[in-house]
């Protein structure tokens, strides 16, 4: 095994004879490699006695090149650093021309990386960032394995738009330029791959709930696709989405499940890596300081995660949302450019005031309009005529707004069927799930972690496009 930088870093193998490889960031007086791998922001000092190595050599010792460099580990004498490499050889892996590296070691602004995202992994942000995630991934998939839920793989192509919102991308391999008629003119369906008109997966809930059905908990970890022509930095068109879906739990048991999954990976991913946290505090402190001062959040990132993972999570419903809206300051001094009534779909104006002006802490709405949610939600009983709502739940969290959708699911098949109509959701193409309300049905809920806006949440970035590799969002598939 070869060791990594991070683990050198904190004093294993001292004194003894090592190679390390990484990609130099910096050399300097001929004699001082700052060398990374990408396991810690911390570099490693190689330090090299040029009047032993080649000239021709030194000079390939550029940023941005990989080398390899053999020596001694040892205590180091100068400030700034633990350990150091006392390198004897050294080998050039990989030349790299500094003079063309986009990459210069100074401050670059995130636009500009997002246009070098292959290279921006090498940058201390990206590298922080993308630590966080991997490890807010495996906290996740702990999370729920403590709990004996079932890790289900749900397709990723599919026939039916779960959200029943059209904002899918279509798959085909009919050609564009040449398409097959029916008789009546519409293309035909029936030539294509599968036989019928497919996209790709906007939610993985209705398997989810299939499986529910049999194994009690499960949960789904993937890819889902969304064409909504939404150009915000909480957009992607591509972007991957936790989704457990739990038989006999209600609304109630859904939130908790959600509020604890949520203070488990933040904790997990803090404990993991907390240089990274800390890393990420102090550069979201630094972007803070640019902005005016009614604009900075009030508190910094530590500070906020902390606050989150030691405080219950507001609980209010659709309806008290909509009348702290209409008794706020802001409504009434006219600041919100959409108007407030119940019934609206709110905005994220509103969703922010409520989260950041009047709670300050994650808020869990439950109890929405029945005329703004999903055919799947489950109709709440007993309402006012002309307010009818189900059971749904949002989470919304600061900073970040909705970073969860969920609800308790229509068990009842009349109800099921009957809303499907009204909405014109196909019942007969979808009588798969309409059967599991027909054999032996029962109460049940899940719901859907936005997996960007939890890493969003947890680094600090302001934009989704910074919290995934390779961002797809309209207009944009580069890499
Ligand atoms: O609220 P949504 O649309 O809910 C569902 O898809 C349900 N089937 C989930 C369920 O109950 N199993 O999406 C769930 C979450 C949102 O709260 C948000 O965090 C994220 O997915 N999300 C997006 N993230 C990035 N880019 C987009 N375009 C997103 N759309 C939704
Ligand atoms: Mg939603």
């Amino acid at each position: 095994m070869r060791p990594q930088i991070a683990t050198l870093l904190k004093g294993a193998s001292i004194d003894q004879e090592i190679t390390v490889m990484g990609w130099v960031r910096t050399f300097r007086n001929n004699q001082f490699i700052a060398l990374n791998d990408g396991s810690t922001n911390q570099n490693l000092q190689v330090v090299v006695d040029f009047t032993k190595l080649d000239e021709s050599l030194l000079k390939r010792i550029t940023t941005s090149a990989c080398i390899a460099a053999t020596g001694k580990l040892v205590q180091s004498q100068g400030k700034g650093q633990s350990v150091e490499l006392e390198a004897h050889s050294l080998e050039i892996l990989g030349d790299s021309d500094a003079e063309k590296y986009p990459l210069q070691p100074k401050k670059h602004s995130l636009e500009f990386l997002r246009e070098i995202a292959h290279l921006r992994f090498r940058t201390n942000t990206f590298a922080s960032v993308n630590r966080l995630r991997n490890a807010l991934i495996f906290g996740i998939h702990q999370f729920f394995q403590e709990r004996n839920f079932l890790n289900i793989h749900t397709p990723i192509i599919s026939a039916s738009d779960a959200e029943g919102a059209g904002e899918m991308f279509r798959v085909t391999t009919l050609h564009l330029e040449n398409l097959p008629k029916t008789d009546a003119g519409e293309i035909d369906y029936a030539e294509d791959f599968f036989g019928r008109s497919s996209n790709l997966t906007v939610s993985g809930q209705l398997e989810a709930e299939l499986a529910a059905m049999a194994f009690t908990k499960v949960y789904t970890f993937g890819p889902t696709f969304r064409a909504e022509n939404s150009n915000t930095t909480r957009h992607l068109a591509e972007f991957w989405m936790i989704e457990p879906e739990v038989a006999f739990n209600e609304l109630k048991d859904n939130a908790d499940l959600a509020e604890s999954m949520l203070k488990y990976v933040i904790q997990y991913a803090m404990d993991r890596h907390p240089d990274d946290i800390d890393f990420l505090d102090a550069r979201l402190a630094e972007e803070e300081k640019q902005k005016p001062t009614n604009e900075r959040a009030e508190m910094g990132l530590k500070e906020k995660l902390n606050f989150v993972l030691n405080n219950n999570f507001e609980r209010i419903t659709y309806t008290e949302a909509i009348e702290i809206l209409l008794l706020s300051p802001a409504y009434k001094k006219k600041k919100f450019k959409y108007d407030v009534s119940w019934g609206i779909d709110m905005q994220s104006e509103h969703e922010r005031y409520l989260v950041e002006k009047h709670f300050n802490k994650p808020v869990i709405v439950t109890d929405y309009p029945k005329n703004i949610k999903a055919f799947y939600m489950r109709q709440n009983d007993n309402c006012e005529p002309g307010k009818e709502t189900v059971a749904a739940m949002d989470i919304l969290a600061p900073g970040i707004g909705e970073i969860i959708g969920g609800s308790q699911r229509e068990e009842r098949l009349e109800k099921l069927e009957q809303r499907m109509n009204e909405m014109e959701i196909p019942t007969k193409e979808m009588f798969w799930y309409l059967d599991t309300r027909r054999f032996g049905t029962c109460k049940h809920a899940g719901f859907g972690l936005g997996f960007e806006r939890l890493v969003q949440f947890v680094t600090g970035m302001g934009n989704i496009r910074d919290v995934i590799p390779f961002p797809r969002t309209p207009k944009n598939c580069e890499f």
